[in-house]
Order: C-alpha cells, then structure tokens, then sequence
C-alpha cells in the first residue's frame, strides 16, 4: 500500500486526510508568512539566524546599497561587518590621551583630565545609559531575533560609538553570497577615559561620582560595558536609511550568528546551524558574586549571555593556577555540568599542541557566536594572541573572524593603573594608554566587539 491508498480508506478517513494535509500546508504557509524580512525567502524552518564579522577585503566593498539587488525568493541572507565609526567623543578622546598619559602621578594625568566638566557629563551619560541598559529585569530573555519593542535613541547614544553591518544573500547555484539591500547598525561604548569605569576606585579621591552608583564590585567594574545584548541596534531590507524609531535597546541582531550553507552532492545546499560558545583564557573559579574571588567573570557571562536566552552550547575555562576540581564545580550551575570545561593548565603561543588560537580555531566555526575573554594577568601570550589577531586575514582562516566579542584587559604603562598591574614607571616594553586605545579600535575595525576588562 502507498502511503496514502484512499480506494482502501473509509470516507470519513478520506476527508479527515485531506483535513490535516490542508491544516499542514496552511501551517506552512503561516509560519513562512511570519519570517522576519530578514530571513523572508528563505524556505527552511529554523530559527533565524544571520551574520559574520568578517569586513570586505580592501577594494571589495559592496556597491552603494540603491544599487544592490533584492534577494531572490527562497535565498537565504545574512548579515555581515562592514565598518566601525567612532563618536566625535572618542575622536576627542584620541586626541587628548598622548597629552596625560604620564607614568607618574605629577602633573597632568588621565584622573585630572577626566575632571574637566564635559568629560563628567559625558562620563555620567555613558555609564549612566550603559548601567541602565544593563539593568534590565533579569527575567527577560531574547531567545530570537527582535524581541523588545522599537523605539528612538536616549540623548547619551550621541556618545557611543557604532558597528555597521550590511545583507548579503545566497545564490544556491553559483554557491556565493552577494551584497544585498539592507543595512543595521549597533552602538558600542566609546573608548574614552582610562578605558575603565571611572566611578570604580582607581582615580581614588579624583575619581568621579554619579548618582546611583551600583557599587557591586570594587576595582572591577564592568559598569561601562554594553555587552551584544544589551546594545541599541536598528536594520533595515531597504536601500533607503534607518529609521530614528526603529532602534531597539536590547536583544539578539540579525548579525549575532549565521546559518552556513553546505552544498551536499546527494540533497544540494542545507544550512548548519550555529552554537553559542565562550572561552575564557585566565578564568579562575567560576565565582557566583558570593565567591569574593576578584578575577572569577564566569558568572558575569553566564548572566549576560547565557540567562537572556542566548545558552552556550561550549563553554571552556582556562587556568593556569591550580584549582580544586571539587570546589571548581560546585560554583558551576546546574545547566552548565557537560558544557563548562575546566582546563586547568597553561596555554601558549608556541607550536606545541596547547597553542591558545590553533585551539579556538578548532572548537569555533565562522557561524557561530563567540565571545572570548582574555585576562591572564602578566602572561607573556596574551599580546601575542592580540597581535595575531590583528595581524591575521579574516578571510582566509584567520582567527578574527572567529570572534565576535572580546573582553581584553590591555596591561600598558600609564598612571594610576601601572601600580595595580605592577609595571614598573621607567618600563618602555608595554606601550600606554594610546596603544591602548590604538588596539581596541583596530580590533574593531576588523569587526569584534572589543571592550575593555577591568
Ligand atoms: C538612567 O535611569 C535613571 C532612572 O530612570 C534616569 O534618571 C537617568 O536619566 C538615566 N540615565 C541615562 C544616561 O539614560
């Protein structure tokens, strides 16, 4: 018998048949209908995904958006980097380092410089904002795209400065993506200041104040950041500019993580999804906010990404002091047993099989969403990883285009922090504070969301 033989079948089997294939297509039809337009064409069912930060090649930039093709129906489109902009603020703030960056506490220095009253207003605008934005209901996930409502831009956005990203489509028989019409963009938090909070205590009694101050974590404040999902992003399918009501101040971006296309001989093109992973080089215990250990950050993204919806599939904890295995997992949350992977050992740069990169390639896929930290206080690899990075060709197997957010601590030469990160006033080997700021913008012009750690 076939699998549907209606000559064998009662009437009232018959029609209720054709009941449920009529429901099934309508369904179909439903669900297709409901695609946002960023995935509209596309014929498979999964959950929407769509980007890489891999920016064009010199010479390859995309043709003016008016002049991009709509996709054809059925293509799948995905986000990709196009170009990072600095606020005017952070472009003040470019200018101004080289002036009060000094080893020692004499003269001007970044604590004086940020007292200046336009750099307090700005200061409490960009904290003040990032701090409200971070302060959203814990209970409020975003498991799919565009989950909050839209609105415009608060007066402190004017200060952060943004991501660019573009649409490309697929074109399943040339197997190439092409430029499409569409264009998104998400704010960042400018680099300004001493690239830390400055309402944390460093500054100590020039440190500024603000109203509110949230004073969870003392010298570690992560205050200033605005970690993916908690950054105002708008896109727009069309040619045409965003528009200023379109902005949305939280959730997950068309550009968070893709599908790949992967043509198969016997059923043509099928898509693989993507993962959410972390790696975290110098992790320490994972650390609850009970556990006063400073450096434990396991917890800040277990917060910040994996409870807004957005579950690691990987996560690997990297440390080179001994732990306890047995409290190490005690701290470690029901849902992560199986995903968290303690190494707790050295990485390196060498050539060996321990060489922290060739190990990121390995676990890490283009498509997926990864947020890497690095911290490893005083270990000579970590400039070598930041300088491999910068240096790498995202389109060729580079590890860049692996990452789309870094948390860096970048230990240079400057007053007040050389103290802390014992570096030696008279020392020339670890750049300063405008090396600082050189490599974070580098590392986001090559599309990675680089914040600086405490
Ligand atoms: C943050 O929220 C508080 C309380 O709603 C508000 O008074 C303040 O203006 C907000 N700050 C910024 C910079 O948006």
């Amino acid at each position: 018998m076939s699998l549907l033989d209606f000559s064998r079948m009662p009437r009232r089997a018959i029609i209720l048949t054709y009941a449920i294939i009529l429901a099934l297509v309508f369904v179909g039809v439903y669900n297709f209908g409901q695609l946002p337009d960023i995935l509209r064409g596309s014929s498979f069912e999964a959950p929407p995904y769509g980007q890489k930060d891999t920016p064009p090649p010199p010479g390859h930039e995309p043709p003016p958006a008016h002049e991009s093709p709509k996709p054809a129906e059925g293509q799948y489109c995905k986000w990709v980097f196009d170009k990072y902009e600095s606020s005017a603020y952070e472009d003040e703030w470019f200018q101004e380092v080289p002036n009060v960056q000094p080893t020692t506490p004499d003269g001007t220095n970044i604590c004086k410089a940020q007292q200046a009253e336009k750099h307090v207003a700005a200061s409490r605008a960009i904290v003040g904002r990032a701090i409200n934005l971070t302060a959203i209901d814990p209970k409020i996930q975003w498991k799919t795209y565009d989950t909050m409502p839209t609105t415009t831009l608060d007066p402190a956005d004017q200060y952060m400065s943004r991501m660019y990203y573009r649409r490309v489509c697929y074109n399943e028989e040339k197997r190439e993506f092409y430029p499409a019409s569409g264009h998104g963009i998400q704010l960042i938090e400018p680099l300004f200041g001493m690239l830390r909070d400055p309402f944390d205590l460093w500054c100590g009694s020039d440190k500024l104040t603000i109203e509110n101050y949230p004073n969870t974590n003392p010298g570690q404040s992560k205050h200033h950041i605005l970690p993916q999902g908690f950054a105002p992003y708008t896109y727009t399918t069309k040619a045409a500019g965003v528009e200023s009501t379109e902005w949305r101040t939280h959730g997950i971006p068309p550009w968070h993580s893709f599908l790949r296309p992967v043509y198969n001989e016997q059923v043509g093109t099928t898509f693989s999804t993507p993962q959410n992973i972390h790696v975290d080089l110098g992790s320490s215990y994972f650390g609850g906010w009970t556990k006063a250990s400073s450096a434990a950050s396991g917890q800040w993204f277990y917060d910040n990404y994996h409870a807004r919806g957005q579950r690691f599939n990987r996560f690997v904890a990297v440390e080179v002091e001994t732990l306890d295995d047995t409290e190490a997992y005690e701290q470690v949350p029901a849902d992560l047993i199986g995903i968290y992977t303690l190494m707790n050992i050295g990485l390196t740069m060498g050539e060996d099989k321990l060489n922290a990169v060739e190990m990121i390639k390995r676990i890490v896929k283009p498509e997926d969403f990864f947020v890497l930290k690095l911290d490893i206080d005083s270990a000579p690899i970590e400039e070598p990883i930041l300088q491999n990075l910068l240096a790498d060709d995202p389109e060729n197997g580079g590890a860049s285009a692996l990452i789309d957010e870094l948390m860096y601590e970048h230990h240079v030469n400057f007053w007040p922090m050389n103290g802390p990160w014992r570096i030696a006033s008279t020392s020339k080997k670890d750049g300063d504070l405008l090396t600082s700021y050189n490599l974070f913008r580098d590392l986001r012009r090559k599309g990675i969301r680089a914040h600086s750690w405490p």
